[in-house]
């Protein structure tokens, strides 16, 4: 059996990509495999990260790995908060972050965004990266409930509702993760002929 491990401790991501391996990986989680430590993450881009987490397991564990990073983009904001997402207020508190966001925007009338999604995989001493995009605009205010971060005032393109007022599966469906996670499981299944 094909081992893989994911650099994350999101037991909700770890099982939304096994999920779609299906059984052809199976994928542990840093917990799993008792790395406890923090892992570095000090780049400035989604790919820096992802390849700096990858690339911390593989020189640590010599274990094939793959790691991700994501965050929201705001063209009027010089693509802020971008890396810094998780804590573009200087804490990790999201109702402090959506409030600084939009408060920088303001009346800002470009309100164009696009969640990104890097995911860096380290297989037989190759390196490879999967990108996910989806484009959209930022509201005035929030609506929804549903989702985390940045969900309630992003409204996909092609869309009436923000991310917050979808059902998990419609959002999962279509979100930057689920379009770098197909990239990446598509690889993987081309690279052992499924
Ligand atoms: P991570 O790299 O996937 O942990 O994402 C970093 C930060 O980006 C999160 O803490 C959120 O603030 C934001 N973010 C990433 N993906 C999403 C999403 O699907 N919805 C809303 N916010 C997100």
């Amino acid at each position: 059996m094909n081992k893989l491990v994911f650099a994350t401790n999101n037991q909700h991501k770890l099982s939304e990509v096994q999920a779609m391996v299906g059984k052809l990986f199976t994928i542990s989680s840093l917990a799993d495999m008792d790395i406890i430590e923090d892992i570095p993450e000090t780049a400035d881009t989604f790919e820096g990260n992802a390849s700096q987490k990858s690339a911390y397991i593989l020189h640590h564990y010599q274990l094939d790995c793959f790691a991700d990073d994501s965050g929201l983009e705001v063209e009027a904001l010089q693509n802020e908060p971008g890396v810094f997402s998780a804590r573009y207020s200087g804490t990790r508190n999201m109702e402090a972050n959506i409030d600084l966001l939009l408060s920088r925007l303001g009346n800002n009338m470009n309100r164009n965004a696009r969640f990104r999604t890097v995911i860096s995989l380290r297989i037989d001493g190759e390196h490879h990266l999967f990108e996910g995009t989806i484009n959209g605009i930022i509201t005035d205010e929030r609506i929804g409930i549903e989702g985390f971060g940045y969900d309630p005032i992003f409204i996909p393109n092609g869309y009436d509702k923000t991310f917050a007022e979808m059902a998990p599966e419609e959002k999962n469906s279509i979100s930057h993760r689920a379009i770098a996670t197909a990239k990446l499981v598509s690889f993987l299944k081309d690279r052992n002929n499924i």
